[in-house]
């Protein structure tokens, strides 16, 4: 795969070994971006779906002005935010936490949301000394390598998204509030579905994409969970195949940048002992096509 620098004017985008994923380095994210360097921010984060800024130590002002220059914010449910930042979220696990971390199984940032953030934002207050990667999956690579046979038949399919499984009154998390340090809610309200295209086209790039995820895809419109389960079951395999993965390995005052339209992502374990936290912002997005 190729590892050269890319030919930016200002930045400097080395493309991740997996195929997808780049590191950007070579500006500030503290300072308001001029308009150029923005634009190429942008043209990297839609070529590469998942960009990496090592050593921006944003502060939680530093990194809302950076978010509203990506977009406006999305809303964020289920978790509540950090006192008196209505927009921020505190991703944090402490060393006596065992479970599962905030975010570890695949999935696309509020998928069941009529309009899904575009893009999550999240900067690395503390990172442990072992473990606490992020894998992100390449779903639009995923979806290029189908047969035509397999595409003809996604194309007119609607998937069913709900965070019942995350955040409803029988989810795994309504179980587990008081062992974790997290803020999360628990409401009827995650019980409600909402479909979108299985197939998703970016509006930017203009290029297809899976858009389901084990946490958040509860069903196929039109289909019975015997016909649903399995196919859904398929896709999952697929997309998380390595040849789609790009592993995430942070260090502290690290943003990262997510695109939620065309990739999934699963936070990892193996850190038990020690503390994680992170800062998160989400920017909206529009109406799945
Ligand atoms: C999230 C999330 C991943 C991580 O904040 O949405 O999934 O590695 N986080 O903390
Ligand atoms: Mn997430």
């Amino acid at each position: 795969m190729s590892v050269e620098v890319s030919d930016y004017a200002t930045l400097k985008v080395r493309p991740e070994a997996s195929g997808f994923g780049a590191e950007v380095t070579g500006l500030d994210l503290r300072k308001p971006l001029a308009d150029p360097v923005l634009a190429e921010v942008k043209a990297a984060w839609a070529a590469h779906g998942v960009l990496s800024f090592p050593d921006q130590p944003l502060s939680l002002d530093e990194l809302e002005a950076f978010t509203l220059q990506i977009g406006r914010f999305g809303d964020d449910p289920y978790v509540a935010p950090m006192p008196g930042r209505p927009n921020v979220l505190e991703v944090r696990r402490e060393p006596d936490e065992k479970l599962t971390p905030f975010g570890g199984n695949w999935h696309s940032d509020w998928s069941f949301q009529p309009q899904p953030p575009a893009a999550t934002i999240l900067r690395s207050e503390i990172i442990p000394p072992v473990g606490g990667d992020t894998l992100y999956c390449d779903a639009t690579r995923a979806y290029e390598a189908l047969d035509e046979a397999a595409k003809a038949r996604l194309a007119p399919l609607k998937a069913v998204h709900s965070a019942t499984r995350a955040y409803g009154p029988k989810s795994q998390y309504s179980r587990e509030l008081d062992q974790r340090s997290m803020p999360i809610i628990v409401s009827p309200e995650a019980d409600k579905t909402h479909a979108h295209p299985l197939v998703r086209t970016h509006p930017v790039t203009g290029r297809k994409a899976l858009f389901v995820s084990p946490v958040y895809t509860v069903g196929i419109e039109g289909m019975t969970p015997d016909q649903g389960d399995p196919l859904l079951g398929e896709l999952f395999k697929h997309l998380t195949q390595d040849t789609f993965i790009y592993r995430h390995v942070w260090s502290a005052g690290m943003v990262v940048i997510w695109d939620n339209r065309c990739t999934m992502h699963n936070a990892l374990g193996g850190y038990d002992g020690h503390r994680r936290v992170m800062h998160r912002t989400t920017v909206a997005g529009e109406t799945p096509v």
